[in-house]
């Protein structure tokens, strides 16, 4: 296991807009990605993750640097690399009149099985994703959640060494999504592949990923765990204050240890540094007010995304 799934360095990319003009989507990005982690790709609309992932997955070349994927230049072992990989996106697109079983079958056939091997794996990656009941049922009938399943199924039919997801939960409802992801983990664990996924769900960045790249404007602004970038942040901590009456902003602006104030009518977001020595000072400037609720609240990701996005 000493290649990397990914081992990137400096790649560049631009696309060519209708009126002829260059826009650079990738800049420079170097980055290695070992065979064990789930690795998530974070960042704000139109950052390149999209872009980045096609590289990866070799569906588009980039203008400079060079890519190796699973140990293997990605340009000159291209034939060998997409035999090994796989792709799934959240906005996932079978031909739709085809059903569940025929559009798996028709995968199968393009991955170059046939007969006994074709019909077992599609039968496996039915079970194995539990949509047997749906097996006949066509694919603009299926559920957002459904089309996301079988998108994911499909991606494991040539029994790839690695997997890119894009956006694998967009658009799922909070249970199904939380379904998704733990089919997502039982391909990492069980398979022992690496999965390289793109997300704007924090919870599910938290939750899966080992180590996380931020991406903005085609940069790699921060790469780390979870933990670890919210830490190196030093975000402060949040004291959440729901109150009746009339509270000096200004006032509490002014304290030590303050770091931001987000007010609206009855509450007031009071970001402080991560000491605490200051909270009482805090709370004294509550004296005149009555306190409805505290609560106190670590950073979470949603705050480093925002942070990092500025
Ligand atoms: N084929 C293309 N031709 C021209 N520009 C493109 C093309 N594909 C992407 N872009 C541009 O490249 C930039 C990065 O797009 P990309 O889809 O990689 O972002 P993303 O991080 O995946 O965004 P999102 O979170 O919205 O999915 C955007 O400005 C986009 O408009
Ligand atoms: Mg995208």
């Amino acid at each position: 296991m000493s290649e990397k799934a990914v081992d990137a360095q400096g790649i560049c990319k631009s696309y060519k807009s209708i009126h002829g003009k260059q826009s650079i989507v990738l800049k420079n990005i170097s980055l290695k990605i070992d065979q064990s982690e789930i690795f998530g790709l974070l960042g704000p609309n139109g950052s390149g993750k999209t872009t980045l992932i096609s590289i990866f997955s070799t569906l588009i070349w980039p203008d400079r640097g060079s890519l190796r994927i699973l140990g293997m230049d990605a340009k000159s072992n291209k034939e060998t690399i997409r035999s090994q990989i796989n792709i799934s996106t959240g906005k996932s697109n079978f031909p739709w009149s085809l059903t569940v079983q025929e559009n798996l079958k028709h995968y199968a056939m393009l991955y170059g099985m046939h007969g006994q091997q074709l019909a077992g794996t599609v039968d496996e990656v039915i079970n194995a994703f539990e949509l047997e009941e749906y097996r006949e049922m066509k694919f603009e009938d299926l559920s957002t959640g459904l089309k996301q399943r079988l998108s994911l199924a499909k991606a494991m039919l040539n029994r790839p060494k690695l997997i890119f997801l894009d956006e694998p939960t967009a658009g799922l409802d909070p249970e199904i999504a939380l379904k998704t992801r733990k089919l997502i983990r039982g391909i990492h664990k069980e398979q022992e592949i690496p999965v390289i996924l793109s997300t704007h769900n924090m919870l599910e960045a938290e939750m899966l990923c080992d180590r996380l790249a931020f991406i903005r404007k085609g940069k790699i602004v921060a790469l780390d765990t979870p933990d670890a970038l919210k830490h190196q942040l030093k975000l402060g901590e949040k004291v959440i204050v729901h109150y009746v009456g009339k509270l000096e902003i200004k006032e509490l602006e002014k304290l030590p240890g303050v770091l931001n104030i987000i007010a609206s009518p009855g509450k007031v977001e009071i970001v402080v540094d991560r000491t605490n020595e200051n909270l009482d000072s805090i709370i004294k400037k509550f004296a005149e007010v009555r306190i409805l609720d505290i609560k106190i609240k670590e950073p979470d990701l949603e705050d480093v995304f925002i942070e990092l996005a500025r």
